[in-house]
């Protein structure tokens, strides 16, 4: 593990969010898990801090925390850029690219673009160390649509085939196979179904339990949409629905809209492969940025951070079966508690934490909303300092939980950046609950137990580091609270 060096130590650099070492950085890729290794691959420009000719940039993790940098693993070739994309543990070597059956390969299965795209596979037979591109690249070498690329590959175990699920446009394309290397056309699935506007990018699907019952499984379809997402630009949703080995079928009315992030920056997030818990839960991560200014973020010597590595589940809901998210826990390693209150009324500007100081922070809320409750707004300020801070608050006269980086700091390089978003979120057991997590440029709001996510990057004052609790227009009593510092 790479211990923090100078560079580590730059103004907005996030200090537990994953980041290149240096240069831009945009969707991860290939997530996969492999003799206990963790993989992450990125969209890599190594030559520059805006985007460029697309390598995969890799690193590894043993606990989803602490990552170690590796040598970038891809590069373009005479197909063109190495585009977004998957990889899997083939496990019963058909590919045949395998050596040693004790150690199944690794294959990777990604787009490569240039005047058009098409998708091509690598592997790696020495625990993604070294990749050797596939001889018969590309394996897809005739788009049925210009727009034709972000493979997600996975091993359906009914039908016994892989499955690839792909983004054409307006749609996702859904195609099988028995080696990876020839694929024949299944179904597709796309608008009118979920939000109206946009390309669709970097889709993802996957079987998870309803309420962990591992008898009653439903499948999700995830997808990145750019543009016409909740927060303006580049957002992602997601579907509930039933799968077949071919087709995916929406249990939901067309023009319902679900989304898997209400903040401005989460996007192309795809879920781990072959993860040891893969059948209860689903890991995932996006990118904290969006394509509306991801290129014009005011860092200089790298660009973009991952979002936290998310437990993916799905509830039932009195508005049906959703998505739940929650941090992993082994984020728990960097607490230091640093502030705890509990049963405690609060009032328009509070003083009870302005002793709490950090760009390093978790911050576990709970708060009472009962007939007792007056306040039409309370919550958290952070990053505050005197002029500037981010407010992580709940709404009551709309039910919303939101973020306002309307006066987070710098934000001149867009102009929608300063804004408030919000997601819907219903009090439950009179309670509103809030976890946050804030980085030196970021911040992440689970939303009761992981009920709604809100991902925001945040370009503070570094000296803007005060924390407060608010109410407005009344009190509210907060009924338990925990900060701590995090610390790699
Ligand atoms: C999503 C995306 C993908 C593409 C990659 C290129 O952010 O546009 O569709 O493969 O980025 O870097």
């Amino acid at each position: 593990v790479k211990s923090p060096t100078s560079y580590y130590n730059e103004p907005y650099r996030p200090q537990y969010h994953f980041t290149p070492e240096a240069n831009w950085m945009n969707d991860p890729n290939g997530m996969v898990y492999y003799e206990g290794e963790y993989h992450l691959f990125y969209q890599y420009h190594p030559f520059g801090t805006k985007w460029g000719p697309m390598h995969w940039g890799h690193a590894v993790s043993k606990d989803l925390v602490h990552w170690e940098h590796l040598p970038v693993a891809l590069e373009p070739d005479e197909h063109g850029f190495v585009f977004s994309g998957s990889a899997v543990v083939d496990w019963n070597n058909t590919t045949g690219f395998g050596t040693d059956p004790k150690h199944p390969p690794l294959v990777a299965v990604f787009t490569q673009a240039k005047d058009k795209q098409v998708q091509s596979l690598a592997y790696s037979t020495d625990k993604g160390r070294t990749w050797k591109k596939y001889e018969g690249n590309p394996v897809m070498p005739n788009p049925p649509n210009a727009d034709w690329r972000d493979p997600k590959v996975f091993w359906h175990e009914e039908t016994h085939q892989w499955v690839m699920i792909l983004a054409a446009g307006e749609k996702a394309m859904i195609y099988t196979s028995s080696d990876l290397k020839e694929w024949i056309y299944a179904s597709e699935f796309g608008k009118p179904n979920g939000a109206p506007e946009g390309i669709w990018e970097c889709p993802d699907l996957f079987a998870l339990p309803v309420d962990e019952n591992p008898n009653n499984k439903k499948w999700v379809l995830t997808v990145s949409i750019n543009n016409g997402a909740v927060a303006g630009g580049s957002g992602m949703q997601y579907f509930i629905g039933d799968f077949d080995g071919k087709a995916f079928t929406n249990n939901n009315p067309a023009d319902t809209t679900l989304w898997a992030d209400y903040g401005a920056d989460f996007y192309a997030g795809i879920t781990w492969s072959d993860d040891p818990n893969g059948k209860d839960s689903r890991l995932w991560l996006g990118w904290m940025s969006n394509w509306q200014y991801a290129n014009d973020t005011p860092t200089s010597t790298w660009r973009s951070a991952f979002s936290l590595v998310r437990k993916m589940g799905l509830k039932t809901l009195p508005e049906g079966i959703r998505l739940i998210q929650t941090p992993v826990t082994q984020l728990e390693q960097l607490r230091h508690p640093i502030k705890s209150l509990s049963d405690q009324a609060v009032q328009s500007n509070d003083r009870a934490i302005s002793d709490v100081h950090g760009d390093t922070l978790e911050i576990v809320a709970e708060f009472q909303v009962d007939p007792n409750t007056t306040a039409d707004e309370f919550g958290i300020q952070v990053r505050k300092g005197e002029r500037n801070r981010t407010i992580v608050g709940y709404n009551r006269h709309n039910a919303s939980l939101f973020v306002d980086r309307s006066q987070s700091g710098t934000s001149d390089f867009n102009d929608g950046f300063a804004r408030r978003h919000e997601a819907p979120l219903t009090v439950r057991n009179n309670k509103v609950k809030m976890h946050i997590f804030v980085d030196r440029s970021s911040v992440e709001v689970f939303g009761n137990d992981g009920e709604k996510v809100i991902t925001d990057q945040i370009f503070p004052d570094p000296s803007d580091t005060g924390v407060e609790l608010y109410a407005s227009n009344g009190n509210v009593k907060l009924v338990s609270l925990q900060i701590y510092e995090l610390n790699k």
